[in-house]
């Protein structure tokens, strides 16, 4: 296999752009090029302010102005990208099917199938062909016998190379990866390809956390780990739900479990409910694989994750609506935080986006401030469900930059994503400009309820009493 000189990524996502400005930071020398079929998209990477940018992360856009224009380019031409590249990462989505066989579970492949066919039908020299996507187990093949097809005399290798970063912390993710994995054909050129991906991340992480395997071995280890960690937060909701009945404190249960090193302390925080694109989507996906392989056993087991964390929603929904005398049809209700979690202007999936359509429906006046979500997006979101009209969407829901007008003459406040700046909010200010009595649902257990009570707020918290 030749020298990587150039090396361009399909899709300029949450994964493809800070993963590639991160390999371009990192390998000076090499030119790394980012396409897109969104041409608003491409544009704003291009922008020259860095505000502007359709990914917000930490870190991100310091990266991006010292390497955009030197090594690292975004651009719709899809075409050059493939031709002038020796390694193609596919970083494009690939949301759950909404038609046909496997409706609501499989992962729909079709963005990714159009990519290996571009490939296949530009490509004039060989090319390593890296899964950056979360795919089912067994992919790689499709993507090869699509590229084979062309019968040009190229060799392509097909890696697997998943993605592990999460939103929020994405750059520093990257820069200091647990592991990467890798997985490829245990063959003199998938070998020769596995060797030349590891180089690309050797240029900043240690060998050791390099990992290698078989290109199905990676591509189920993805879906696993996902599973691993949304089955993390469907298990201590579970027990949120419990401790509010028996008085037992979740964030004390957590702890205690925690301190267990079999068990550790990550990812047993409760809370509303786990959004983001890929916790969902993934699960569904192990599920959807389980059946067609006929382990039902196996795939109910997953599915109950999701379950669970559909019940955490409406669960929580209901307790709002419940607390406030069962009625909040014409209450003025503020959410603060609509992203899916803090430091990301991601929405999809988000909690908030199921709280406020239940409320809603309840003809309640929704009020949503976000550091970082615009408006266009928070409604998006609501119309995609289907639930009301555009208009009936804009009647009920007001965006708003401040988050004291968000609260002033509300009845109620919920906390839906755990924004740094919302523990540092004068509550004493609040209170006062709050209907009494004055209401607050703590979704993501970061105030602390005592100080809130003596102020005189009503407060429910996840898994407290
Ligand atoms: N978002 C995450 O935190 C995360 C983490 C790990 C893995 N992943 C996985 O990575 C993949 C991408 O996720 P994402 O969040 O970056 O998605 P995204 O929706 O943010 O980005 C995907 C991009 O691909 C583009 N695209 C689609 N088809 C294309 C085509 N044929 N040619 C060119 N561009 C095309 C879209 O326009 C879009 O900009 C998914 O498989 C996801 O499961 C995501």
């Amino acid at each position: 296999m030749k020298e990587i000189k150039t090396i361009s990524c399909i899709g300029a996502g949450y994964v493809g752009g800070p993963t590639m400005a991160v390999i371009a930071l990192k390998n000076p020398n090499i030119r790394v090029n980012v396409v897109d079929i969104n041409p608003d998209k491409i544009k704003q990477w291009n922008s020259d302010n860095m505000d502007d940018l359709p990914v917000y992360e930490p870190g991100l856009s310091d990266i991006v102005r010292q390497v955009r224009g030197k090594n690292l380019f975004f651009s719709t031409d899809i075409e050059k990208a493939i031709d002038e590249a020796e390694m193609i990462f596919i970083s494009v989505n690939t949301p759950t099917k909404t038609y046909g066989v496997g409706k609501g579970m499989a992962a729909d492949l079709k963005y990714v199938e159009l990519c290996a066919r571009q490939i296949a039908e530009v490509a004039k020299s060989d090319k390593i062909v890296v899964e950056k996507s979360t795919l089912p187990v067994r992919t790689a093949s499709s993507i090869k016998r699509i590229l084979s097809e062309q019968n040009k005399g190229l060799n392509y290798s097909v890696l697997s190379n998943p993605e592990f970063l999460a939103e929020g912390t994405a750059i520093n993710d990257l820069l200091e990866a647990d592991r990467i994995l890798i997985g490829g054909e245990q063959n003199d050129s998938g070998k020769k390809a596995i060797e030349a991906l590891v180089s690309i991340y050797a240029a900043w992480l240690p060998s050791e956390r390099i990992l290698t395997t078989n290109v199905w071995s990676s591509e189920l280890s993805k879906l696993t780990a996902n599973a691993f960690l949304a089955q993390r937060i469907s298990s201590i909701n579970a027990i949120s739900a419990l401790c509010e009945v028996t008085e037992a404190d979740v964030d004390e249960v957590a702890r205690a479990v925690g301190m267990d090193s079999r068990i550790g302390p990550k990812f047993l925080k409760s809370s509303v409910g786990f959004g983001g694109s890929c916790f969902q989507k993934d699960i569904l996906n192990l599920v959807y694989l389980c059946r067609y392989y006929g382990l039902n056993e196996a795939a109910d087991y997953w599915e109950q994750v999701i379950i669970l964390n559909d019940y955490q929603k409406d669960r929580f929904a209901k307790k709002m609506v419940q607390s406030m005398f069962n009625t909040v049809s014409g209450k003025k209700i503020a959410l603060l935080g609509w992203a899916f979690k803090k430091d990301t202007n991601d929405t999809r999936e988000s909690a908030a986006i199921y709280v406020a359509d239940k409320l809603m429906d309840e003809q309640a006046e929704i009020h949503v401030y976000d550091p970082k979500v615009k408006k266009a997006r928070m409604m998006d979101d609501l119309n995609y469900l289907k639930t009301r009209t555009p208009e009936e969407n804009e009647q009920l829901l007001t965006f708003e930059n401040d988050p004291y007008e968000a609260v002033r003459e509300a009845h109620a406040i919920a906390i839906i994503t755990e924004w740094d700046e919302f523990k540092t909010l004068d509550w004493q200010k609040i209170y006062k400009l709050m209907k009494k009595p004055a209401f607050v649902f703590d979704g993501r257990n970061i105030l602390d309820f005592k100080d809130l009570r003596k102020i005189g707020f009503e407060v429910s918290a996840i898994g407290k009493n």
